[in-house]
């Protein structure tokens, strides 16, 4: 395998690998499995507060023998701690969680449309200028709130992590993020795995010896500033879903891909947090 250090994307300083390993969900052996994963080749490691996942991730981490200063290390602060007080306790519970002394990347991780942004964005920046997070950014906000975020944070947003995939299209979220100089970080990047069965993609795959997965994958990462973070529990998918940078797919074959969008699926969609979500026109 490739170095996957060399499949990179950067955005206001910082340097995100194009797939990180997603770690929502996991079972009764995270740890093992974020350590294979790093060992495998993965720099980028997505957690958030609200996984429970974070104490796992940090042991993962110290087992994979590989040193902190290679990983990129993303977690997210609950729109339970948009508060000034609670987000920057909720920033230091993680670090301490997580066995370290900052993360690469903080995220608020579902908007909070009872606190002003200017609040917890205040607060982002602040864990920032700390030392707590090198970079910062959001998930889950739509373009109203990804422009009113922009304009109210001090500091650069380097990300918006959304799900993406190629049954929900996201083409404005794209247009905005470009504008701001943003990388769209993929979420549910294979529709947890209702992607896998397509003919479309089953077809692409056979036609270039590899899997659907790594064609979901590789449809995302070869659009300009798109990164994902796939979850795998078993060993083989987590190491095929790096296993990405030595095929492209065809100008026709990224079409026929994204010409799946018309199913429209959404799949992360909690109704006590979610927003309302821009809804995209796919078109006759
Ligand atoms: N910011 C947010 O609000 C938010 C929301 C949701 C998710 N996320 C992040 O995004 C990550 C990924 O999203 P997700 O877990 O919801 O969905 P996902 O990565 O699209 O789907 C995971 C599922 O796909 C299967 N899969 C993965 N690779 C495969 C492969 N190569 N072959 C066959 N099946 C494969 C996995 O099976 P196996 O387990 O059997 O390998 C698992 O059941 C999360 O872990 C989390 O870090 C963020």
């Amino acid at each position: 395998m490739q170095s996957p250090k060399a499949f990179t994307i950067t955005a206001h300083g910082a340097t995100l690998p194009a797939i990180g390993y997603g770690t929502m969900l996991l079972p009764e052996r995270p740890a093992e499995l974020v350590a294979h994963a790093i060992r495998s080749g993965y720099r980028a490691i997505d957690t958030a507060r609200k996984y429970g996942t974070e104490e796992r991730v940090g042991e993962g981490i110290r087992a994979s023998g590989i040193a902190r200063g290679e990983l990129f290390v993303t977690t997210k602060v609950t729109e339970d701690n948009a508060r000034e007080a609670d987000f920057m306790r909720s920033v230091e519970t993680s670090l301490k969680t997580l066995g370290l002394d900052y993360v690469d990347l903080l995220l608020v991780h579902w908007p909070q449309p009872k606190v002003p942004f200017a609040e917890t964005l205040g607060a982002l920046v602040k864990a920032k200028r700390g030392g707590f997070a090198r970079h910062i950014g959001v998930s889950n906000f739509t373009l109203a709130m990804l422009d009113e975020a922009v304009h109210v944070c001090p500091e650069p947003l380097v990300t918006n992590q959304i799900e993406y995939h190629a049954y929900l299209p996201q083409d404005r979220m794209i247009a905005a993020l470009k504008k701001y100089g943003m990388i769209l970080t993929a979420y549910c990047p294979v529709a947890r795995g209702e992607l896998l069965t397509d003919p479309v993609i089953v077809a692409i795959a056979k036609a270039h010896g590899k899997t659907e997965a790594q064609v979901a994958l590789r449809w995302l990462i070869q659009q300009p500033m798109v990164a994902a973070v796939p979850r795998a529990l078993t060993e083989a998918h987590i190491e095929q879903n790096l296993d990405i940078f030595d095929f492209s797919l065809t100008e026709t074959e990224m079409r026929d891909v994204s010409a799946l969008r018309t199913r429209k699926l959404r799949i992360a969609d909690p109704p006590e947090r979610a927003p309302k979500w821009d809804d995209e026109d796919v078109g006759a």
